[in-house]
């Protein structure tokens, strides 16, 4: 990571609660994961100012990946591409405003390597029934909040346990990651 990466990072974790940012561990471990698998095409939803975008499009500019990035909050997305301006991280993103169910389910036609969930805890679920599908077969799906916000998201943790090809854990980092690794189609 270069040393503006990590100084806009080290900013935006000053104001992480206002922007609802994913906690520095859960980041890092996102980050780890995408160079262990050598991510190469990964989904997010919910940019918000871009913290966690980065720290995945670092790793994937290590990877030679991209990201997709989707929120409705476009003065939030807007901030995540100054962000990504500051860091040179540009090329690696692309950025789409709008709802990230309808986005994904209208406009989304790649498959992923990873699928990082972290928009609204109530749709988790919705989000799962159109990104199964483009998640390739040793791919995994990422979902933040977990713990935290664990009545809104029981419909997902059922979805995704029940669905047959994903092997499912909840991490111990804060606020509660769940790992659902797809093993077959
Ligand atoms: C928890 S924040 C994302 C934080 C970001 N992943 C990070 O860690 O830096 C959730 C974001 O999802 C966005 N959001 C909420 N509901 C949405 C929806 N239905 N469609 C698109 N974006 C949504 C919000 O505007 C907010 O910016």
């Amino acid at each position: 990571m270069d040393s503006k990466t990590i100084d806009v990072l080290s900013n935006l974790e000053v104001t992480a609660e206002k922007f609802w940012n994913v906690s520095r561990q859960s980041a890092n471990f996102i980050s780890m994961l995408i160079k262990i698998m050598n991510a190469k095409n990964v989904l997010e939803l919910g940019t918000s100012n871009g913290y966690s975008s980065l720290w995945i499009a670092d790793a994937l500019k290590e990877t030679g990946g991209h990201l997709t990035t989707i929120d409705f909050w476009e003065k939030r997305q807007c901030i995540a591409r100054e962000n990504f301006e500051i860091c040179g991280l540009s090329d690696i993103a692309t950025f789409k405003i709008g709802s990230a169910y309808d986005v994904v389910k209208n406009e989304i036609n790649e498959n992923f390597d990873l699928v990082f969930i972290d928009a609204n805890k109530g749709e988790y679920v919705k989000y799962f029934e159109v990104v199964h599908p483009l998640v390739k077969k040793g791919g995994v799906i990422l979902a933040d909040n977990i713990t935290s916000h664990y009545e809104k998201v029981i419909p997902f943790i059922d979805a995704i346990t029940n669905n047959g090809c994903y092997q499912v854990q909840i991490l111990d980092l804060p606020d509660g990651l769940l790992m659902g690794y797809k093993y077959q189609e």
